[in-house]
């Protein structure tokens, strides 16, 4: 029988240690650069979305960010994530449990200034689940907000954690978000796994228009 996103996802952190997941990094680059290019006011809303145990947080704890909203389809992932940042920082962010395909508790945020996506949106292949992403990202998102976002790059693999995903250049990203999302900058990165093997993303910086 076939399992759940969120059941899959809940596996992998349950079964796996955190620091040897295929998209583990000790310090997250490039996105810690490219958010601070944004150079949001540090109180406004800022989104990780499918933050996993993820260590951005910690980073943007330590940078004085102080709206952080961690958002995943996974409990466990978060649970996780809580355990690593230690119970004064873990106090310090807004965790939230959700599906961005189907949202619930996340349509309750607004004026979010700065969307964070690593490693999230490649996994949405059908249609509709991109299409409900987009339109979720739109409204909460606002205006002249920045979306800073990294995808498995054209020539990087076809599937992450054993599922498939779709690949994007940041022509084709652009396109996808639609005239109201301004490429602000690109970067390809090659990203090394924890085995040691190498997968090539693009990261993504676009402001809301
Ligand atoms: C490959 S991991 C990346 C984690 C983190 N962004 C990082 O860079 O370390 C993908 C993450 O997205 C979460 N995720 C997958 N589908 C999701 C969905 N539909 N809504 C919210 N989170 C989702 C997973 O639970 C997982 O934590």
């Amino acid at each position: 029988m076939a399992i759940s996103k969120k059941e899959h996802w809940d596996k992998i952190y349950t079964d796996g240690s955190a620091t040897q997941l295929g998209w583990y990094e000790p310090k997250s680059f490039p996105s810690s650069a490219l958010i601070e290019r944004c150079a949001v006011p540090k109180h406004s809303p800022i989104v990780d979305l499918g933050s996993g145990r993820s260590t951005l947080i910690s980073h943007l704890i330590e940078s004085n960010y102080q709206n952080v909203y961690a958002v995943d389809i996974s409990n466990v992932a978060l649970k996780k994530a809580k355990e690593f940042l230690g119970q004064e920082q873990a106090t310090q962010v807004n965790w939230i449990v959700d599906d961005i395909t189907n949202p619930d508790a996340v349509l309750g945020l607004q004026n979010v200034a700065l969307w964070h996506d690593r490693a999230v949106f490649h996994f949405l292949t059908d249609e509709d689940d991109r299409q409900k992403y987009r339109s979720v990202l739109k409204e909460l998102l606002m205006l002249d907000g920045f979306l800073v976002m990294a995808t498995f790059a054209l020539d990087g693999a076809s599937k992450c954690s054993g599922l498939p995903v779709q690949r994007y250049s940041a022509e084709s990203l652009s396109d996808f978000l639609g005239d109201r999302f301004k490429l602000v900058e690109s970067l390809e990165y090659s990203y090394q796994m924890p085995s040691g093997n190498f997968r090539p993303f693009v990261y993504t910086r676009f402001q809301k228009a």
